[in-house]
């Protein structure tokens, strides 16, 4: 019998070739068609990495949310798997299986996620053998209606980030409250039954009222321990605007502190946006055999135009990026694991760029690229890297001087990508330089750029979609000079299979 996932995949199978290549990327997680947003579940079981995402099969635009599945060995090269879940049951049927995270329990990998159907939104879960088949619990949805705290919306409660915490699951989810964000906890021993513990956010502050004020929700908790610190990761909708950060109206924020499991109580002392570029959403991280945690995000951004549906395809992922807390920030950099893609290597060192001449390198152009350098900003009101150049277009990743900033520009990148933001031009990073130097790590993929600043203090991450022979790189000061002291080059080339 032809069931609801079944018809899914049927689907993709026979419409794959529809899909036009020209802006896909070659190293960075996608679905093989239509749509895709928010990574779920990644977990490592059963010897590889599972990224679930949210899913519509169907078309370029988001519909009735399935998940997703690619699986990795090394975060570089993905498989793409059958897709896990399907709106199939009454409690999903409608909108579908909406964000969730992953857990491993005897064995059996646990997937928990919000159940929509058009009234109301709740939590189910499903589990696997193999990491490739689900079966949804009989007992769905786990965590009901009846058991949100009063003052929550049944349509606005989702995205369970589970973490295991001395004995029990522990469950987060994304809401809000009388119009305020909020994330609420919920506890379990078995991952059937649950019970509501309490609000994490006190709101008794005026200012963080007014940080909160979201009218929107406090969408995709992810709870984490990074280097012994506990993380709280988040995508906020509608957080002000505050200097160069949260330029987005769909945000994104780590918070550093204290919870209470007992009263969900959650004491933060560091809140900072974690990518300040035009697309990173949705965040998650998994903890890796090794140690490590890693984050993946969704590389788009919701009300924007978005050029490659008439491509048949919309939405991808990050590089997944290994964090790391020091002196109470998060750090990111880029999967180790890329390292062994990097190809023609080309290192110069001790350049001086002059105030208004574009410096080119015969060995430094492509669009699936790695550049690291360093730059020795004393004596420049502002030095940049031209990226993606041709004839008509270019994207600039360049420091201000004046404001201290790390700029992305993609004004002039090629086609237009218009937002509902009232600025679609530029996002930018406030940096700390120390001795006067700046370092640049950028990976650029065909039609994304993500540049990591001072060893992934900062990050930008943006979408860009020049025409395909625009490959030139240059670089440039306006006022003033700057000294390269290095700059590398690697070409990234991946064969995905
Ligand atoms: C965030 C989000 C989640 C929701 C999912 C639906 O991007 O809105 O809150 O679960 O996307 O696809």
């Amino acid at each position: 019998m032809s069931t609801p996932l079944k018809r899914a995949n049927e689907f993709v199978k026979k419409n794959i070739y529809k899909v036009n290549n020209q802006y896909r990327h070659t190293y960075h997680a996608m679905s093989q068609l239509n749509w895709s947003n928010d990574p779920n579940g990644l977990i490592w079981f059963n010897d590889k990495f599972h990224l679930f995402y949210q899913h519509n099969p169907y078309e370029a635009n988001w519909g009735p949310m399935h998940w997703g599945h690619s699986t990795t060995k090394d975060f570089v090269k993905w498989k793409n798997e059958p897709i896990a879940l399907a709106p199939d049951s009454p409690y999903d049927e409608t909108l579908g299986a909406f964000s969730g995270t992953a857990i491993e329990k005897d064995g059996m990998l646990y997937l928990m996620y919000t159940s929509v159907t058009d009234h109301q939104q709740t939590q189910s879960i499903a589990y696997s053998k193999d990491g490739i088949n689900f079966v949804k619990e009989s007992n769905n949805p786990v965590i009901t209606t009846s058991m949100n705290p009063p003052g929550v919306s049944a349509n606005d409660i989702r995205d369970p980030s589970v973490f295991f915490h001395n004995g029990t699951y522990y469950v987060f989810l994304g809401t809000h409250i009388d119009g305020l964000g909020q994330i609420v906890l919920y506890k379990s021993v078995d991952l059937k039954k649950f019970e509501y513990v309490g609000p994490l956010m006190n709101i008794s502050n005026p200012n963080e009222r007014l940080f909160f004020q979201l009218r929107g929700v406090f969408e995709c908790p992810d709870f984490c321990m990074v280097d012994n610190q506990q993380v709280l990761i988040a995508s906020p909708q509608n957080l002000p605007k505050d200097g160069t950060q949260h330029e987005n109206i769909q945000g994104n924020i780590y918070m550093l502190g204290n919870l209470n499991f007992e009263t969900a109580k959650w004491d933060y002392h560091t809140l900072r946006e974690i990518d300040s570029g035009f697309d990173f959403y949705a965040p998650q991280t998994a903890k890796l055999p090794d140690g490590r945690t890693i984050m993946i995000a969704w590389m788009q951004m919701w009300e924007r135009t978005m050029p490659t549906q008439a491509h048949g395809w919309a939405g991808s992922y990050t590089l997944p990026r290994e964090l790391s807390v020091k002196n109470n920030v998060l750090y990111q950099t880029p999967v180790r694991e890329i390292a062994n893609y990097r190809h023609n290597h080309v290192n110069y060192e001790n350049i001086t760029i002059h105030d208004g001449t574009l410096k080119n390198f015969a060995d430094i152009y492509g669009n699936t690229l790695e550049l690291e350098l360093m730059i020795d900003v004393t004596a420049a009101d502002q030095v940049g890297i031209e990226l993606f150049r041709g004839i008509q277009n270019t994207t600039k990743v360049y420091f201000d001087k004046a404001t201290s900033t790390v700029i992305l520009d993609r004004s002039q990148s090629g086609i237009f990508i218009a937002g509902r933001e009232l600025n679609n031009k530029t996002r930018s990073a406030l940096v700390d330089i120390k001795n006067n130097i700046l370092k640049l790590r950028i990976f650029l993929d065909v039609s994304s750029v993500e540049v990591f600043i001072n060893d992934g203090e900062q990050t930008l991450t943006a979408l860009v979609y020049p025409d395909p022979n625009d490959l030139g790189v240059g670089f440039y000061v306006n006022g003033g000079e700057a000294t390269i002291i290095s700059l590398e080059k690697y070409d990234i080339i991946v064969s995905q299979k």
